[in-house]
């Protein structure tokens, strides 16, 4: 009786008192030993508390946490600074020395803030990424910073609207050592969504128990039928809550270290990153759309890829050759199925050397690169960051000086393995092993003299005068390196790979503090024997010309590598194409797109990478996608179909397979060729609205896939939707991802009207709310159009570059208002499709609005022209397709711009309330500004 009673009020009270300590109550803890070998004796040396009464219904509550009086001390306050001093007697730092004395700051940026917590007087590390830190960001809503001088100092971020507390970082725990820094807040909500890159079940996070994220780059498969929160490829320290009251804020924190965050009950965070300093964005929104736009005025907005990007590509690892190759864009060709563009993975490489081809298996494919190209399709090749350090390519980078990640000095350079090569000999290069046979080294982008950089994209256009590719891939670029730290790697039983000496970083003596750090974060804790260098290069190499660690600008390599290789396309091509890289990291979406990694053809893997287009599009990288039909392992005659109709509503839209999987391109069944065919076809219809949306993303900032909570904040059913995702504002897309599955359940917004733009209720009404929709294997997926909204298309062609010549159209979903009347409207942008973009301001673009009004006497149709390009010359619009019409139009009394004018193929019915406007030759936009089109009804 007694002891129950106590634990009930350990629950209850946050300063209960036991044994003479405080204790917290096990929803709001942060945990003072995170390893997973916490015990008893190790926590309390800390000083920090052990709660014997380990509860198996709430298994991961720590039971070694921080007493309350763990932080620093405000000693000196002004209106924003606070000078910091540990607290007298309390807990220290268990994974080093905290500084005696810190500085916190704050400023506002425009209606943002930005808090910065950093050691007086020592200049320590920051990411050297270019962003805009001092952005003016002028949003409804503003945040503020109120320092709360108590003696353990804390502070809150507040929405100065109606003093709700982003940040709350009362709950204590602020820590700062060399290599262990920690800070912990209360948040106002448990709708929490972002942090990457990781597989997430749920787009929204779950709070009803502890769960650490580390994030460090990591050439690490995504497991989303297992339940670990593994670091994948990418990190971004950037988060989207929203508010009771259905506000919307986000939260960027700019480093680069090794890092984790744990997300807990109370609800809480904490952060921990063992290098740099903490420097946080507060982004006010007050909606989820803009709260995107103001961080990417931060970390930029995301390039415009190539119009030929966003049609449908393929790839595998593993094709015989060229033949194989030709047969298969054959294949598809004759199934009627849409393609632009078709990959080659790393095999098409003499020996997975970058720069080179297999003479012998793909001797034929710079001139099969040349025949797609006179097919109107393009070509996107693999790169590799590594270099082999025995070949011209390597012996060009050291004779001009570019450089590469190495060993801080001579004496510590593995001898072993840099002596076997000429070009490497007396250098410091840090050699690994990746794919090619020998060892590799990895260029150093982040070189500030820029002299990799200038080698590189000689490289590629040394390279392009051989083979005259479109587009480029940048994989591995974590970076990864094979084998690092252990005896006997698995290649050395593969037959493709001869047993090349593995790396060794120093685990012991004094240049060991790199690689194994106090405290190496949840990044390297869920495989046992992981050190951080696991799968990468010695945390202890430098970079930059030696001024920098490794340790430190690792999580930059994929960025860094990306920003070159962007360049690199400029330089070679002088159009635009498309990067898509693995490794990404906060503005790597200026550069790239990223498809979500090495996936398995499982139903878990489809139903993720749902999630992850959407996250990635929050991380500002809107160009993204997944392997589709999955790439490791046999998929099926199901999972490729409803993958492929997925698929078709992702901006990179790629099936790609592995080595030794059969083949799985969508004309291997009749069935998948046949809903491919009918999903692509629809894709190419919308590219118009689809471009548009990457267009404004370009321009203005935001979301081209977008979850749904973002238009409909206000209904709280939107919330928690994984599976069913946005086109921008207007087209809702509900994939099919469960297997035997013939119909899928959705919610429809009620704060909007929706049309059906699926086969058997094409253009008609269909009620909100939840609902339970036919998706049979021949049909197109449930995708509705939001009342409305007026979508350019465009008849779609098994090209682009065909599709592109075809006739505009036009949808039109028409809004009723009480009073009769009926409304719409929308916008094109529009440009030649790949000339090279350096400021989308003064690009060379059109820009069209559309306003549709009905009245029951007339009905209108406006087209403005509001940006005008040059050169550039548009298709007639041919067809208008209004859905919602309410009256019987009179064919008739046609008019543009005050003059007759004659669509006789026009069609209305009165029981779709279908109005189809068709005309030959009948709008041209090449000539004129505005474009009055009217009727009268009867
Ligand atoms: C914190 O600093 C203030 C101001 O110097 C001082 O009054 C207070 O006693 C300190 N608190 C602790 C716990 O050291
Ligand atoms: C590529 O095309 C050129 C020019 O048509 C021809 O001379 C050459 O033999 C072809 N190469 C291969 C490997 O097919
Ligand atoms: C590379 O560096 C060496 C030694 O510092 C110098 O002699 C040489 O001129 C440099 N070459 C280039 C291309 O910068
Ligand atoms: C390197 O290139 C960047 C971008 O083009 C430029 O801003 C910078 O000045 C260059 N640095 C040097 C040392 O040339
Ligand atoms: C969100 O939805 C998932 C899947 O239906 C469910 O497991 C989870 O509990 C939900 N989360 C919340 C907070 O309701
Ligand atoms: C509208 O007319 C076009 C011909 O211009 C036709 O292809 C299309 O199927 C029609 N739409 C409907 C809904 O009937």
């Amino acid at each position: 009786m007694l002891s129950i009673f106590a634990i009930t009020l350990v629950l209850l009270s946050a300063n209960f008192v036991a044994n003479g300590q405080s204790t917290v109550p096990p929803n709001s803890r942060i945990d003072c030993d995170p390893t997973p070998n916490s015990n008893q004796g190790e926590c309390t040396s800390r000083g920090c508390i052990w709660d014997s009464n380990f509860d198996s219904n709430n298994p991961t509550v720590p039971l070694c946490y921080y007493p309350p009086n763990t932080g620093y001390n405000a000693t000196s306050t002004t209106k924003t600074t606070a000078t910091l001093k540990p607290v007298p007697g309390g807990v220290g730092n268990p994974y080093g020395s905290n500084y005696p004395e810190l500085q916190f700051t704050w400023k506002s940026l425009g209606s943002a803030v930005k808090i910065q917590i950093a050691p007086v007087d020592i200049t320590r590390y920051r990411p050297p990424v270019d962003i805009n830190e001092n952005a003016n960001i002028q949003s409804s809503e503003a945040f503020t910073v109120e320092i709360v001088n108590k003696n353990i100092f804390s502070f809150n971020v507040k929405r100065k609207s109606n003093g709700v507390r982003i940040w709350d970082t009362s709950i204590g725990g602020l820590l700062f050592a060399d290599q262990f820094i920690q800070i912990s807040t209360y948040l106002p909500s448990k709708k929490i969504y972002g942090f990457g890159e990781h597989i997430h079940k749920n787009l929204q996070h779950d709070f009803s128990k502890y769960t650490t994220w580390g994030m460090f780059a990591r050439d690490e498969p995504p497991d989303s039928a297992g339940d670990t929160p593994k670091n994948l490829y990418g990190v971004h320290p950037f988060y989207l809550g929203l508010e009771d009251d259905g506000k919307a804020y986000g939260v960027f924190i700019f480093n680069s270290n090794a890092q984790e965050v744990v997300t807990g009950p109370a609800p809480h965070l904490t952060y921990r990153t063992i290098g740099g300093q903490l420097e946080v964005f507060f982004f006010p929104g007050p909606k989820p759309e803009d709260v995107v736009q103001q961080y990417q005025q931060v970390v930029g907005t995301p390039f415009l890829p190539a119009y030929w990007a966003l049609g449908f590509q393929l790839c595998r690892y593993g094709y015989t050759g060229v033949d194989e190759v030709k047969q298969t864009v054959k294949r598809l060709a004759d199934a009627g199925i849409p393609q632009d563009v078709q990959f080659a993975d790393i095999d098409y490489m003499d020996r997975y050397k970058d720069f080179t081809y297999d003479h012998n298996k793909w001797a034929a494919w710079p001139n099969f690169t040349d025949e797609l190209h006179s097919m109107g399709k393009r070509v996107t090749l693999i790169f590799d960051p590594a270099i082999q350090a025995d070949y011209d390519s390597f012996k060009r980078g050291i004779d001009s000086n570019a450089s590469f990640i190495e060993w801080p000095t001579q004496d510590v350079v593995m001898k072993n393995i840099n002596d076997q090569y000429p070009y490497a000999k007396n250098t410091k290069v840090m050699l690994g092993v990746v794919w090619p046979d020998k060892h590799v080294g990895f260029p150093d982008f982040l070189d500030p003299t820029n002299l990799t950089t200038k080698w590189w994209i000689n490289e590629f256009k040394l390279y392009h005068q051989q083979q005259a590719f479109d587009g480029i891939w940048i994989d591995m670029n974590e970076p990864s390196n094979f084998g690092t730290n252990e005896d006997h790697p698995w290649y050395y039983d593969s037959s493709d790979h001869p047993d090349d000496l593995p790396l060794k970083c120093p685990t012991s003596g004094d240049n060991a503090h790199y690689d194994i750090p106090p405290y190496a974060t949840a990044s390297s804790f869920w495989q046992s024997g992981n050190v951080l260098a696991t799968k990468t290069l010695c945390m202890f190499g430098t970079t930059m010309r030696g001024t920098q660690r490794f340790f430190d600008t690792k999580n930059l390599y994929g960025l860094s590598e990306t920003i070159s290789t962007y360049q690199a396309v400029k330089e070679v091509r002088g159009k635009r194409g498309a990067v898509v890289t693995r490794s990404t990291f906060p503005s790597s979406g200026r550069y790239a797109g990223h498809w979500l990694g090495d996936n398995t053809a499982r139903w878990e893997d489809l139903q993720t990478s749902v999630i992850g287009a959407q996250e990635f599009n929050i991380f500002g990288i809107p160009y993204v996608g997944s392997d589709i039909c999955g790439f490791i392992g046999t998929t099926t005659e199901e999972l490729c179909l409803r993958w492929q109709q997925m698929g078709a509503f992702h901006s990179f839209s790629r099936n790609h397979n592995t080595l030794g999987a059969p083949l799985q391109d969508p004309a291997q069944w009749p069935t998948v060729a046949a809903a491919t065919r009918k999903h692509n076809l629809f894709r190419y219809r919308h590219l118009p609205y689809l471009f548009s949306l990457h267009f404004a993303a370009t321009l203005n900032g935001g979301t081209v896939v977008r979850p749904l909570f973002f238009e409909f904040t206000d209904e709280e059913a939107t919330h928690n939707l994984s599976h069913q995702f946005l086109w921008g504002s207007n087209m809702l897309i509900v994939p099919v991802v469960t297997q035997g599955a013939t119909t899928v359940d959705a919610y429809l917004p009620t704060g909007a009207d929706w049309y059906s733009m699926s086969d058997s209720y094409y253009g008609t009404k269909v009620t909100s709310g939840h609902g339970n929709y036919a998706a049979p294997w021949d049909a197109l997926i449930p995708v509705f159009l939001r009342a409305g909204a007026i979508l350019p298309r465009q008849s779609p062609a098994l090209t682009t570059s065909d599709a592109r010549k075809n006739r505009f159209e036009l949808v039109v979903g028409l809004k009723h208002a009480e009073d009769g009347t009926a409304t719409a409207s929308g916008e094109l942008y529009w440009d030649d499709g790949e000339a090279w973009v350096d400021t989308i301001n003064t690009h060379n673009f059109y820009h069209f609005t559309y306003d549709f009004q009905y009245t029951s006497a007339i009905g209108t149709l406006t087209i403005k022209q509001t940006k005008a390009a040059t050169g550039i010359t548009l298709p007639y619009l041919d067809n208008i397709e209004v859905f919602g019409y309410p009256s019987l139009p009179d064919m008739k009394t046609f008019n543009l711009n005050g003059s007759p004018i004659s669509a006789p193929a026009s069609d209305y019915s009165p029981f779709s309330q279908i109005f189809n406007i068709t005309g030959s030759n009948f709008i041209n936009l090449n000539t004129g500004k505005q474009w009055i089109l009217q009727w009268k009804n009867h």
